[in-house]
């Protein structure tokens, strides 16, 4: 089911007309959301993701509805040959004005339960993939002298830390020096970088695994009470900050990540420091109700 109406957009239909965006993980959740958004908005989208099914479903079911074109690609961005091959190819369709930084994966755990395989599960899709994702479609915007805007999702984590999500903390501050740094190095020579850091925003993916045994809708949605708006993100809230982001309207802004989370990571950190009273028995719960999830989605992948 697709997410949006023009309704929910604060911008003009049209807008992205000609730009052409790419946007990892955009087969489910927050990335699908950033997929719709752009497509109704004129820009011709491809999605890239693990589960060939679900990012060719996904972007049928978001060009039929909105009339768009949309593409989904089975792509594992923690294989740089494979993102070379996929890049190859959305190129030969065009040049990409924009990319979106959203694939991810992520599980709650005490650190001194991290296998040096788990760390990499999820530091080899956040911190290895997205580099070499942006490295890839970089290389050719610089190549061939383009403008272009990146755009990664982090969260607030990469300014308070992120206790019991420790390698996703890391990762994304990695991307957020990325942002950084290349904001500066690329930015004189037409590609710019940003980021956005979002407080919850429930999602299957994420609350399967940072939720677990709840899932989402299980509490009712019931807000973390530390977030001074006391609610959660709206997906149309965030869409209409990643299309901000990605038009040339925002050509200005460069080198920022900026948060949409109510205000959270201002009062208190946020994150999941309340786990610190968790013993055994909820940790070892909790890692069998992700371990379902992982081999659920598994399960369903075709590269
Ligand atoms: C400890 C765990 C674990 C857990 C997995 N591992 N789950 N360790 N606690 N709960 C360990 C395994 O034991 C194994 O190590 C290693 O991690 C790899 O596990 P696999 O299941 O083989 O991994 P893989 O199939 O590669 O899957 C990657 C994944 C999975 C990251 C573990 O969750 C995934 O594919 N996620 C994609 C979607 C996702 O996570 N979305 C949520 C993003 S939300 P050993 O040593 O035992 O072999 C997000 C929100 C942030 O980022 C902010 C919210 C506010
Ligand atoms: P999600 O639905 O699980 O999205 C993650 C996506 O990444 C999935 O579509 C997954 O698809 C894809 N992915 C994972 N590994 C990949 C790989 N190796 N190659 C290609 N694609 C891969 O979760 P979400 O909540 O929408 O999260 C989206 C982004 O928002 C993430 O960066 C997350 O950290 C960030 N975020 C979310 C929240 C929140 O509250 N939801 C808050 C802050 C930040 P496959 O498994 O098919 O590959």
């Amino acid at each position: 089911m697709t997410e949006l109406t023009l309704d929910d957009l604060m911008f003009k239909p049209g807008l992205m007309k000609g730009q052409r965006i790419l946007i990892t993980g955009g087969g489910t959740g927050l990335g699908k959301v950033m997929a719709e958004a752009c497509a109704m908005l004129g820009a011709e989208v491809v999605i890239w993701g693990r589960r060939g099914n679900i990012v060719q479903e996904t972007a049928k079911e978001i060009a039929d509805a909105h009339g768009a074109k949309v593409t989904g690609m089975a792509c594992d961005i923690r294989v740089p040959e494979a993102i070379h091959d996929a890049m190859d190819e959305v190129w030969a369709g065009g040049a990409l004005t924009g990319l979106v930084n959203n694939a991810a994966g992520n599980f709650i755990s005490r650190t001194e339960d991290l296998s040096p395989r788990g760390f990499d599960a999820i530091a080899n899709i956040v911190f290895r993939g997205s580099f070499f994702v942006t490295l890839d479609a970089g290389k050719r915007w610089l190549a061939e002298g383009r403008h272009a805007s990146v755009v990664s999702i982090l969260t607030a984590w990469v300014w308070h830390g992120g206790p019991f999500t420790v390698p996703s903390a890391m990762s994304k501050a990695g991307l957020n020096v990325m942002t950084q740094s290349l904001a500066v190095e690329w930015g004189g020579r037409g590609v710019r970088f940003n980021a956005i850091a979002p407080g919850p925003f429930p999602t299957e993916g994420a609350w399967a695994r940072l939720n677990p045994g709840g899932g989402v809708g299980a509490n009712g949605e019931k807000p973390d009470p530390t977030i001074p708006l006391g609610r959660n993100g709206e997906m149309r809230e965030l869409a209409n900050l990643a299309v901000y982001l990605l038009d040339p309207g925002s050509a200005y802004v460069n080198g920022q990540t900026i948060a949409i989370d109510g205000g959270g990571h201002l009062r208190g950190g946020g994150g999941f420091a309340r786990l610190s009273e968790w013993g055994d028995a909820e940790w070892e719960a909790a890692r069998n109700a992700i371990k379902g999830a992982n081999e659920k989605d598994r399960a369903q992948r075709t590269v």
